[in-house]
């Protein structure tokens, strides 16, 4: 047992998939059917401390979320990532986890991703692991799986490999622009999702007739966007990002029984993209396991977009909220 186990304080952003993660190949491992990419976000993010020294040796892990006890299976996870941990690190010593969310949780705004980055971020660290970015986002990714992407900033692929080591995450060279490119977030329904997207992957996988052709499309929407990308061609990437997510949603659908995350306000919303693309916006829609749209656009028009939208909007989903994001940075720790 190696001595000198302290604490430390970890913060990642959040992320959101342009083309997405739906799927797992491996469900122990969290080894996923796709690869993935996304874009690591600014004013969404988790801090979390990780306390391997406050505790009796025998109690069993705790932790709080924005001052609430955490318990069931949100801490079975936890202790789970923690289990990973201790045993890399040769200690079993039990953790007292403090984590604070900047994002509205389990509302399709990826809050597992920032949390479960931080968490891995902050008890690597804590338990006198030295990791690299690389065994990080593994890690991570055994907690969550969109997790891997958000231990770096800015445009992120996540590998889909097919084992252990060969599945993680590696951010994308793009000479800036990344910094280019903003999320404006219609946040339509900031309650928990009806179905996880744990349960809601393994429905799809197992009973859509449309998934398979869903996977077929996605290695050329991949390449698609990964051009776009080193060219700074945000309507190709746009193009490859919506018709990924429109796919995805499609072959949720037609899983049986189907999954639906789209409400009246959402379809509305994708409405309003398209006619804010026909009025001459750069706007293209993505959607995850919520009813919430996230418009991709330019870094320039991002407010204007985002005043269009709400404008457009205000009376056929009364209470909406926006939050325009713009790139975000990797995980930080400190000790
Ligand atoms: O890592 P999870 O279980 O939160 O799954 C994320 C799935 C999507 O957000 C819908 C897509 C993605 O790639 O992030």
């Amino acid at each position: 047992q190696r001595g000198g186990c302290v604490k430390a304080t970890a913060t990642a952003h959040a992320n959101i998939a342009l083309i997405k993660y739906w799927g797992k190949a491996n469900e122990d491992l969290i080894i996923p059917i796709t690869s993935s990419l996304s874009l690591t976000l600014d004013d969404l993010f988790t801090t979390t401390t990780v306390d391997f020294s406050s505790l009796e040796p025998t109690a069993a892990d705790q932790a709080t979320l924005d001052g609430a006890t955490v318990s069931g299976r949100p801490l079975e996870r936890i202790c789970g990532l923690l289990d990973l941990v201790r045993e890399r690190a040769g200690i079993d010593q039990p953790a007292k986890v403090t984590s604070e969310n900047m994002v509205p949780t389990a509302a399709g705004l990826a809050s597992s991703a920032s949390g479960f980055a931080a968490l891995t971020g902050a008890a690597a660290v804590a338990a006198g692991l030295e990791l690299s970015d690389r065994e990080l986002s593994r890690l991570a990714r055994r907690g969550s799986g969109s997790a891997s992407r958000s231990i770096f900033g800015g445009l992120a692929i996540w590998h889909a490999g097919d084992s252990d080591e060969t599945s993680f995450a590696d951010p994308v060279v793009d000479h800036g622009f990344a910094q280019e490119i903003s999320l404006v977030v219609l946040v339509l329904n900031s309650g928990p999702k009806a179905v996880s997207s744990r349960d809601g992957m393994r429905r799809t996988v197992d009973t859509s007739p449309l998934y398979e052709s869903w996977v077929a499309e996605h290695a050329g929407h991949l390449r698609e966007a990964l051009a776009a990308v080193a060219d700074r061609d945000l309507p190709r990437l746009g193009e490859a990002a919506e018709a990924n997510a429109l796919g995805m949603h499609a072959a949720m659908r037609a899983a049986n029984p189907p999954i639906n995350y789209m409400n009246d306000a959402s379809c509305a919303a994708l409405q309003a993209v398209k006619d804010a693309r026909a009025a001459g916006f750069p706007a293209w829609a993505t959607m995850d396991a919520g009813p919430n749209v996230k418009v991709l656009t330019s870094t320039k028009r991002a407010a204007e977009l985002e005043a269009w939208l709400q404008s457009r909007l205000k009376d056929s989903v009364p209470g909406m909220d926006t939050v325009v994001a713009h790139a975000g940075p990797g995980l930080t720790v400190t000790r």
